[in-house]
Parts: C-alpha cells; sequence; structure tokens
C-alpha cells in the first residue's frame, strides 16, 4: 500500500487566537491530562516516568540546554527542581497577562526570581545601574551580595531621568539596567522606555529588567515599552490574599530567559506544586483586583491629601511634577493602590497613626485584598544608612499604604479617624 493510501486521522480545527483574560484560564492546560479535571489537579511527584531511555535522553538534552526542541516538540517530564506540571501550567498562563511576552518562569520568592536574573545574566567584572529606592531586599543583594563578588552596581535616584540615561551611557562593562518603577515607598516613576532606548545605544546591549511588582500586570506593561525582563514578587499583587510567597519572571525573548531557567534549576528554587496551583487560581482575577483597589486608593488618596495631619501624599494621580505627569501618562493605565504619606511630626506621629488603624492593619507587604499600612523606615527599609534614607526620600514621618478591596467608605472612615487622633495629640 502506497503511503499516499493511508487514511489520515481526521485533525483538530485549528485554535482560534484568544485574548489575554481567556487565555489566563485556558491557555496551556488539558484536562485530560488530569483524568478530566475542569481545573488543573496538584502533581505533587519529585520524579517523572519516561515512556523510553531515548525520550529521557532527549530529555535531559534539552533540560541542559545541550539541545533545543524543534517546534512543537514537548520534552518529556524529568523532576520537579527542574519542572513539574503545575508550574508549565502556571507558566503558560501567566506570560499572556504582560503585553508582548512569549515566556515565564516561577520562583518561591520574589527575591529568588530577581536574584537568579541577576546572576544568570552578570558576571564578576561586569556593572548594574539601577534605580533608587529599590525594595530594601533588592538593594541589600545588589550591595551586600553582588559587590563582594565583584558585580559592581551604581545607583541613580528614580525620577532623575538624565542621570539614568547617563549612567546608562557611561557605567563600563554594563551588563543590566535594573528598574523599579514606582518606585518602592515613594512611588516616583522612572522612564522605562527612556531607560530601554538608551540601553539600545550600547554595544553589546545590557538588559533592561523592570520590577513590575506595583502597577503589573493590570496597569504597566514594560515589554511593550522595550525592557527585556519583568520581574515581580508574586507574593503581592499577583497571587493577591497575602498566604503565600512566590516570585516570576516574564519575558518577551526566549533567548533570555533560557540561561535563567538553567539558574533555576541549578539553585532549586522554581515554586513548588502546591503554591503553582494556589497562584494559579489567582491569576484570572488579579485585573479586578487591582482594577478595585486602585478606585478605592484614589478615594482614600483625596482624603489623605486635605487632612492637616499630613504634609506630603506621595500618589501617582496627584503628583505636581510635571515630568512626573508625563511618565505616567505615557506609562500606566492607572495609578495603583499603594499611597505613601508624610505625617507632620515624624515618628511620634507616624507611629500614633499606625496604633490607631482598626481597620487597616500594621503590617509589611502589600498587594492584597486586605488593606495594609507600615512604617518604612523601621521596618521594610530600615537597613539603609542615613545616605541612603536621605537619597531615596524615606523620612521619620513617612508611612506606606497598601489600599485593599474593602468598601472605601470604611476605609476613608479608619484613616480619618487615626489622623484626627493624631492631630488632636499635637494641639
Ligand atoms: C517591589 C518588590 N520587589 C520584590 C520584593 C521581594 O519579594 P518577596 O518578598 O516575594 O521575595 C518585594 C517585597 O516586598 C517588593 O516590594
Amino acid at each position: 500500500m502506497s503511503a499516499a493510501k493511508i487514511p489520515h486521522p481526521p485533525q483538530p480545527d485549528p485554535e482560534p487566537p484568544r485574548r489575554p483574560r481567556t487565555e489566563v484560564i485556558t491557555r496551556g492546560f488539558d484536562p485530560m491530562l488530569s483524568v478530566g479535571s475542569a481545573r488543573p489537579a496538584v502533581f505533587r511527584s519529585s520524579t517523572y516516568v519516561f515512556s523510553s531511555p531515548e525520550a529521557a535522553e532527549r530529555a535531559f538534552d534539552i533540560a541542559t540546554g545541550r539541545a533545543q526542541p524543534a517546534p512543537g516538540e514537548h520534552p518529556e517530564l524529568i523532576y520537579s527542581r527542574l519542572n513539574h506540571p503545575n508550574a508549565e501550567i502556571l507558566e503558560a498562563q501567566l506570560a499572556p497577562l504582560e503585553t508582548d511576552a512569549r515566556e515565564a518562569l516561577v520562583f518561591n520568592s520574589g527575591m529568588a526570581a530577581i536574584m537568579t536574573a541577576l546572576m544568570a545574566h552578570m558576571q564578576p567584572g561586569q556593572g548594574i545601574v539601577f534605580t533608587v529606592p529599590l525594595y530594601g531586599g533588592t538593594e541589600h543583594l545588589i550591595q551586600d551580595f553582588l559587590a563582594p563578588l565583584g558585580m559592581r552596581g551604581r545607583p541613580v535616584p528614580a525620577g532623575d531621568g538624565p542621570g539614568l540615561q547617563r549612567a546608562i551611557a557611561e557605567m563600563p562593562n554594563l551588563a543590566v539596567v535594573l528598574l523599579e518603577t514606582p518606585a518602592n515607598p515613594t512611588l516616583i516613576m522612572a522612564d522605562i522606555a527612556q531607560a530601554a532606548a538608551a540601553a539600545s545605544r550600547r554595544q553589546p546591549r545590557p538588559i533592561v529588567m523592570v520590577d513590575n511588582t506595583l502597577l503589573g500586570p493590570a496597569f504597566q506593561h514594560p515589554l511593550a515599552l522595550g525592557a527585556d525582563l519583568c520581574l515581580y514578587s508574586a507574593t503581592k499583587y499577583l497571587s493577591g490574599f497575602s498566604d503565600m510567597i512566590g516570585g516570576a519572571i516574564i519575558g518577551a525573548d526566549p533567548a533570555l530567559m533560557h540561561p535563567i531557567r538553567l539558574k533555576r534549576s541549578l539553585f532549586g528554587n522554581i515554586l513548588q506544586p502546591d503554591e503553582c496551583w494556589i497562584l494559579d487560581g489567582r491569576l484570572p482575577t488579579v485585573g479586578l483586583r487591582m482594577q478595585r483597589a486602585s478606585e478605592n486608593a484614589e478615594r482614600v488618596a483625596e482624603l489623605l491629601a486635605r487632612h492637616r495631619a499630613v504634609s506630603r501624599v506621595f500618589y501617582p494621580r496627584l503628583v505636581r511634577d510635571l515630568e512626573q505627569q508625563r511618565i505616567i501618562a505615557a506609562q500606566c493605565d492607572a495609578p495603583g493602590a499603594m499611597i505613601s504619606i508624610e505625617l507632620r511630626g515624624g515618628k511620634p506621629a507616624a507611629f500614633e497613626f499606625l496604633r490607631r488603624l482598626k481597620l487597616a492593619r500594621n503590617a509589611v507587604s502589600l498587594g492584597g485584598v486586605e488593606t495594609l499600612a507600615c512604617h518604612p523606615k523601621t521596618t521594610t527599609h530600615s537597613g539603609f544608612t542615613e545616605a541612603q534614607f536621605a537619597t531615596a526620600g524615606v523620612t521619620d514621618g513617612l508611612v506606606r499604604l497598601s489600599i485593599g478591596i474593602e468598601d472605601w467608605r470604611d476605609l476613608v472612615a479608619d484613616f480619618e479617624s487615626a489622623l484626627d487622633a493624631v492631630t488632636r495629640l499635637q494641639l
């Protein structure tokens, strides 16, 4: 019988292209691989059975980078430190959340994601330009871990656009540009498109990474602005309920993701199956949660801006600086749900305010459905030197708020009564 006469099995209809809000629910998940379960099951196995020794050899060649998968090839699973079904499903559903993304990788914390990205793309003798303030842990990592390994850091105050472009142009052997925008806790914006353009003027081009934890994935899309990698603490908005620790990297270019995947396998800091499953279930609502929290924050910010106990409000919708306004208009779809305030009366006033809050809880972290408040100078950023506090604008009276999705009227009432109490003490 000639090959032409062999009947071909019917081909499934090609899948129509789908939009991100659909893909975040459906992509990368085949119910028939989970005994028909409509939502993913949890696969807790540490090791996977190969269909043949040849399949095992091929899977190892691809996992270690010795071979590239052919288009459409799905190498078999090996061992859960390298990869597992819940990470694969989660990564397939994370990628569409970030405009222009092609791949995602998940980690067991935001710090693990940041550390792995930097270790994959920097060598001793190379440099990193970064905006300050950064999240305290990231700044600590660059100054106290990377520097002794011979990876030099050059900080630039967030909001200093010309300074950032100069640093990118001048720093010898520059490997990475890291922006955190808006900056935590002062919410000052850096211009992602400008930094990416400055990076493109260098040969070889440094990799532009953006910590998108505060405004992504709903309101800011760094890859569409020319950045290479989005870094996330998934502990925050992505998971959204302050009940797990996780991290993610989302990128447009598989060639930049590949070395990070290899380092993750080596370090063993992939997100575990149970956490992947939890995070996966939270992704379809991240846009809804962020939208509601941002609307609430706008109402709260209005109250804070007119209260006499508050000398300054840091919130993207309320900035007066024209350059900051330009960046926000060009880069963000909404102001987000983080607000920082400067209280008249310094640390005693800030502490009294935190003590008086009844609905908002005094805790670090952010991005949960519940409202949290903290004093960065003595908590999240307490490792800073006096000089770093001054450059970053982290003062004694600064309080950072992460607004949740409660009824905004209850939040406004809670903040108003705590601020009134602070004012009464000062009279
Ligand atoms: C902006 C930002 N990036 C990174 C991190 C680190 O994330 P994780 O605590 O998940 O390691 C944090 C934590 O607060 C953060 O606020």
